[in-house]
């Protein structure tokens, strides 16, 4: 399975921060916001992505990221010159993904928590269909909202609807089969003049084709799209780092955890970093050869030990 990063879009919502620079890029309190879903990317077990970005903004993120072997895995990268929609990342992606199947994760998202490996990996292995991630918020209308019949299936989604027929908001991270560009295609622009997300889940879900996971409260969704979200979430990260003296979202960690890279190149990418805090973490890690005092071998919680990964 391949995955999709989607990274553009203006950042309305930050201006003036986000007049001259990518939202995606803004740290999220040690790292740029992209390190947490290309953490989420990892642990799925994505080894091929394309990073979508704003027109002219490929080569900040590829100075961030390169071509992915820091992290054990290939990261190439594509332009959406205007944000025409989520879905849009489809039809951009369409020829890297070469009718497979795929993860698409929106570059403002974060998820961080109990047994997050395992929920994504067995979404993974279904062989057909899409799966979106349901996670219940305090402000539904702000999302895309799934409504239930009385069985508890999934009846509809309706994207930012002004009365939510549940509280239950559809995450940033959806898998799809090999028909999703085909299905991106056959999208009309919505009334706001985008390919919506939530158009093509329906798609999915008409077809009888459409699982939901929902991530309970033992995991935290979290998207960074205002101030008070990004402080939010920063506030977050920092404080089960500070606790746990462990780092959520770091993908070279997760890289590492998983076996995608070894103690030396560990070692390589904390020395770019520098004396930072992040460089020193790295650098920990890689001579404790992953040792520290962490009983989940230092993915994020719930994540198995690094012996018992594939
Ligand atoms: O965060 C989950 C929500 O994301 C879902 O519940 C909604 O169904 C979905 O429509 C979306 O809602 P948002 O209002 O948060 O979408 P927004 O326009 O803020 O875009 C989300 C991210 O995707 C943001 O980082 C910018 C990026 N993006 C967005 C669009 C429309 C692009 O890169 N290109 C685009 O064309």
């Amino acid at each position: 399975m391949k995955g999709i990063i989607l990274a553009g879009g203006e950042g309305t919502r930050l201006w003036p921060v986000t007049k001259a620079t990518s939202k995606q890029l803004l740290a999220v309190w040690d790292k740029p916001m992209i390190f947490y879903p290309l953490s989420t990317l990892l642990l799925a077990g994505v080894r091929d992505i394309l990073v979508v970005t704003g027109p002219g903004q490929a080569e900040a993120f590829e100075a961030l990221l390169g071509d992915g072997s820091a992290f054990g895995v290939s990261i190439a990268y594509a332009s959406q010159p205007r944000p025409e929609g989520i879905a849009q990342a489809l039809l951009i992606g369409r020829d890297f993904l070469a009718g497979e199947g795929c993860a698409l994760v929106l570059g403002d998202n974060l998820f961080h928590g109990d047994r997050l490996r395992e929920r994504l990996r067995r979404a993974v292995r279904r062989p057909a269909g899409a799966t979106v991630f349901a996670h219940p918020v305090r402000d539904p209308q702000r999302y895309g909202v799934l409504a239930f019949d009385g069985d508890g299936a999934p009846l509809d989604i309706i994207e930012k609807p002004a009365s939510p027929p549940s509280n239950l908001a559809v995450t940033g991270f959806y898998l799809y089969d090999g028909t999703a560009p085909d299905r991106a295609a056959e999208l009309r622009p919505s009334a706001r003049g985008e390919l919506e997300i939530t158009d093509l889940n329906r798609s999915y879900l008409e077809d009888g084709e459409l699982a939901v996971e929902t991530l309970g409260r033992g995991c935290a969704w979290l998207d960074t799209g205002t101030p008070a979200s990004l402080l939010q979430a920063a506030q977050f990260v920092q404080a089960i780092e500070e606790r746990q003296g462990l780092k959520v979202g770091c993908p070279e960690e997760t890289a590492f955890q998983l076996g995608l890279i070894d103690a030396d190149g560990l070692a390589e990418r904390a020395r770019a970093y520098g004396s930072s805090e992040y460089g020193l973490y790295l650098a920990h890690l890689a001579r404790e050869d992953g040792g520290v005092a962490d009983p989940t071998g230092g993915l994020p919680v719930g994540s198995e030990s690094r012996m018992s990964l594939p």
